[in-house]
């Protein structure tokens, strides 16, 4: 038994200090290998009486099972031994040195546009796009404009030499995101869920009017919409725009040629030390936007059932919602390309907006 004990002495101490795999298996052949030291052992049992093997054999099996599992534990340790040496030496490093600063910002309009986006796709509605040289059809006349009706007037058009060979009329800076209403009907048949922002034009410049200006467009036709929705998404919309609950809406009867009945929709807010402050608690009334339920002939034109079907529509100022939330006072400056105003006002590059990091960046 003596032997026993320094035969196992004698292997524990080479599978111990194996340093390698290659090392470790050599240690097993010339252990448990067919001509191994301890197979040789076992072998011996054959040989021997009765009485011997019944002393031998626990003792000899004994050692092969103690060998055998010091040899796995030694095999793991020296596997993860190795993957931790080649996980340090394949490591990588995958950041990028940011240059400082970090030159150029996102437009406040661009990142209001990104905010806009990602709102409504939470609440189910894809962007839609229409071209800014419109034909006078999608602008006016399938949106329900009669042909001698004021409002066409009232949108100081900028028309463009030529006629559309398709539909007759003229060709015209589009004077508002609601044709972008019509392409989308024609586009898929409904239901019909999109916002549209985008550059429109109006023949205006003061203080508060801008020639070109952005506005986005929302539109939904679906199975017996009703004035419900709108109050719904307009009011969800808002929260979750300015990121406040407390909002009070004030919606008023207007006018448009494609939506009957129309409303302007008004946000209640309060004036603090000459800035805009949006909230419930606020006692003056600032208009953010048109809406209204889509009008059945505008439907017909766009190849909709008013009968079947039904829906509603907005359209907001994209730039006044900007200078709302935050808090630039003149319209005009959004548009002088200044680079001091560009960097004051404009946007990390990185800092996109999510709903769950919040819109407001
Ligand atoms: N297009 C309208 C405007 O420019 C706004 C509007 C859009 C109103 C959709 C109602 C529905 O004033």
């Amino acid at each position: 038994m003596q032997q026993v004990d320094a035969l196992q002495g004698e292997l524990l101490a080479a599978i111990a200090s194996a340093s390698s795999p290659e090392g470790l298996e050599a240690v097993r052949v010339g252990a448990l290998g067919k001509s191994g030291s301890v197979t040789a052992l076992l072998k011996t049992l054959g040989g021997m009486d009765p009485e011997a093997r019944a002393a031998a054999g626990p003792a000899y099996n004994g050692l092969r099972e103690t060998v055998a599992a010091a040899l796995a534990e030694r095999r793991t340790a020296l596997d993860a031994e190795a993957l931790a040496a080649r996980l340090a030496s394949e490591r990588i490093d995958m950041t990028l040195p940011m240059p400082a600063p970090a030159r150029g910002s996102v437009h406040p309009i661009s990142q209001v546009m990104d905010e806009l986006a990602e709102i409504f796709a939470d609440l189910g509605f894809a962007v839609a796009e229409g071209p800014e040289i419109e034909s006078e059809w999608y602008n006016f006349d399938a949106l329900n404009f009669a042909p001698d009706h004021p409002a066409r007037a009232m949108h100081d058009t900028f028309f463009l030499p030529g006629a559309d060979p398709e539909h007759g009329g003229k060709w015209l800076l589009r004077t508002h995101t609601s044709p972008v209403q019509v392409r989308a009907m024609l586009a898929a048949p409904p239901p019909v869920r999109v916002i549209a922002p985008g550059r429109v034009y109006r023949c205006d410049s003061d203080a508060t009017h801008t020639p070109m200006f952005h506005q986005v467009e929302g539109l939904v036709v679906d199975r017996s919409i009703h004035l419900g929705h709108l109050k719904g998404t307009i009011e969800a919309f808002v929260r979750a725009f300015f990121e406040i609950d407390d909002v009070r809406l004030r919606y008023r009867p207007s006018y448009f040629p494609f939506t009957e009945p129309s409303m302007e929709v008004d946000v209640a807010c309060s004036f603090e030390g000459g800035r805009v402050k949006i909230g419930g608690a606020g006692t003056r009334w600032m208009e953010i936007m048109g809406s209204g339920v889509v009008h059945p002939r505008v439907l017909a034109n766009c190849g909709v059932d008013p009968e079947a079907w039904s829906g509603f529509a907005f359209g907001c100022g994209i730039d006044r919602l900007a200078m709302l939330k935050y808090g630039m006072p003149d319209l005009r400056a959004f548009f002088d390309a200044d680079l001091r105003w560009l960097k004051h006002y404009g946007f990390g590059a990185l800092s996109v907006p999510t709903l769950s990091q919040g819109v407001g960046a």
